[in-house]
């Protein structure tokens, strides 16, 4: 009997098929468990929502009802506080992000994708999360504890090696002094401070801080509010950040979510929280704190002292027939800021923005030669901050207190 011949298009088309199966399966695999973006860029920072909680509810088996009917968008990049009274639901909230809690009702988008979708231990790898009471692990050493999620994340030695001394010096803890060293040898602040890193050490998105700082002394912790305003300034990550002191709050966060029994009371800037309070309940918890002057924004410096200056297009500009003590900026044809002259003198200067704090503003401008500095949105000047109109402002404000 004579062999059949070989069918090439039968097997051809088995090949295609499993070929396909595959692609749907990936695509389905990466669908459900996709990968948190990288570091968000300043650019970035607000734009894309990179958190976002529709109509979330949480009641417990008891029938406590923790987060009721909360809504919030939250921005890539952005430093957002959750604030309120003890039990009105901050932790349960920051729980729900990465599924330590399961909301009963309502969802959490993240990236735009229902946190279910995501696998769950996959999720809290690319989130950071930092308690209150330091959590370090007491058997470890400093480097085995920043190596944990590293390790579950398969990096190599030399990486993890890299990293933890990367993020040794972004703290100010010489890696050869520290890394070898349990967390008993440590301060209490030095400890926060490995918690931090150690959320950090596989570079997630996300970053979750529930009361990070209120297990420390003042001290301690004005100077890790600092670090973690600088460290924010170098990373650039999504931080929701648990607290109760409003002053803190106010001096970390680009915007505040006040919370009272489980929902939003008002949602939104320092600011506007603090010149705009939605009721009675936002100005009395904002009633004692009056922040120091140099921690108000360069744009309330502005509105109150505005600097003048003319606006002239740069190819038009005649340095001869500049005023004296006259300011011009000068634009391209679309407008956008191109430099700033000085009585006809084009002068290199420092760029601010209107949300920085005076005290960043007054930072920058110290290292400058210059007197007078652009405040830029999207590279259209809205202003000039110089140091007459700076202390003007502060003496304005000063009221009797030290600013
Ligand atoms: N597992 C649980 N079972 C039942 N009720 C709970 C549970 N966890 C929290 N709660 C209740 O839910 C409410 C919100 O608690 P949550 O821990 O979110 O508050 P919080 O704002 O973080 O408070 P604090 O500032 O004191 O930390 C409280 O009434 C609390 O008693
Ligand atoms: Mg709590």
């Amino acid at each position: 009997m004579r062999a059949k011949p070989f069918n090439y298009q039968y097997i051809l088309s088995c090949l295609r098929l499993i070929k396909n199966n595959i692609r749907v399966f990936l695509r389905e695999t990466l669908k459900s468990r996709p990968c948190l973006a990288a570091e968000a860029d300043q650019e970035d920072k607000g734009e894309m929502i990179l958190i976002e909680f529709k109509h979330a509810e949480k009641t417990f088996n008891d029938g406590t009802k923790a987060v009721i009917d909360f809504s919030l968008q939250i921005g890539k990049g952005e430093f957002v506080s959750l604030v309120g009274p003890s039990g009105c639901g901050k932790t349960t909230t920051l729980k729900m992000i990465n599924r330590l809690l399961e909301p009963t009702a309502g969802s959490i988008l993240i990236e735009g994708r229902p946190a279910e979708a995501f696998d769950r231990h996959i999720l809290r790898r690319n989130i950071g999360y930092v308690l209150q009471q330091i959590a370090l692990f007491p058997h470890m050493n400093v480097e085995e504890n920043i190596s944990v999620v590293p390790l579950l994340n398969n990096w190599d030695k030399e990486r993890i090696r890299k990293r933890s001394h990367e993020l040794m010096e972004m703290i100010g803890l010489a890696p050869d002094a520290y890394l070898k060293r349990y967390p008993h040898e440590l301060s209490g602040g030095q400890q926060q401070r490995i918690g931090i890193i150690r959320a950090l050490a596989a570079n997630p998105d996300i970053l979750l801080m529930d009361e990070p700082f209120s297990a420390l002394d003042p001290i301690s912790r004005k100077q890790l509010q600092e670090d973690i305003q600088e460290l924010q300034k170098e990373i650039r990550k999504t931080i929701v950040f648990v607290t109760h002191d409003i002053k803190e709050a106010a001096k970390l966060s680009d915007r505040i979510c006040l919370m009272n029994k489980g929902q939003i009371v008002q949602y939104g800037t320092p600011e506007e929280l603090r010149n705009q309070p939605a009721n009675d309940f936002v100005r009395t918890f904002f009633a004692d704190f009056e922040p120091s002057a140099w921690h108000h924004t360069v744009k309330e410096l502005l509105a109150e002292c505005p600097m003048e200056f003319s606006v002239m297009q740069e190819d038009l500009f005649k340095p001869e027939l500049a005023e004296e003590g006259n300011y011009t900026v000068l634009v391209s044809p679309e407008g956008k800021f191109a430099g700033l002259a000085y009585e006809g003198k084009v002068m290199s200067q420092a760029i601010l923005s209107p949300d920085m704090t005076i005290e960043s503003a007054a930072s920058i401008m110290l290292n400058q030669s210059a007197a007078v500095h652009p405040v830029l949105i999207n590279e259209t000047c809205c202003g000039l901050v110089g140091y007459s109109q700076l202390l003007t402002y502060l003496r304005q404000k000063q009221t009797g207190r030290e600013v």
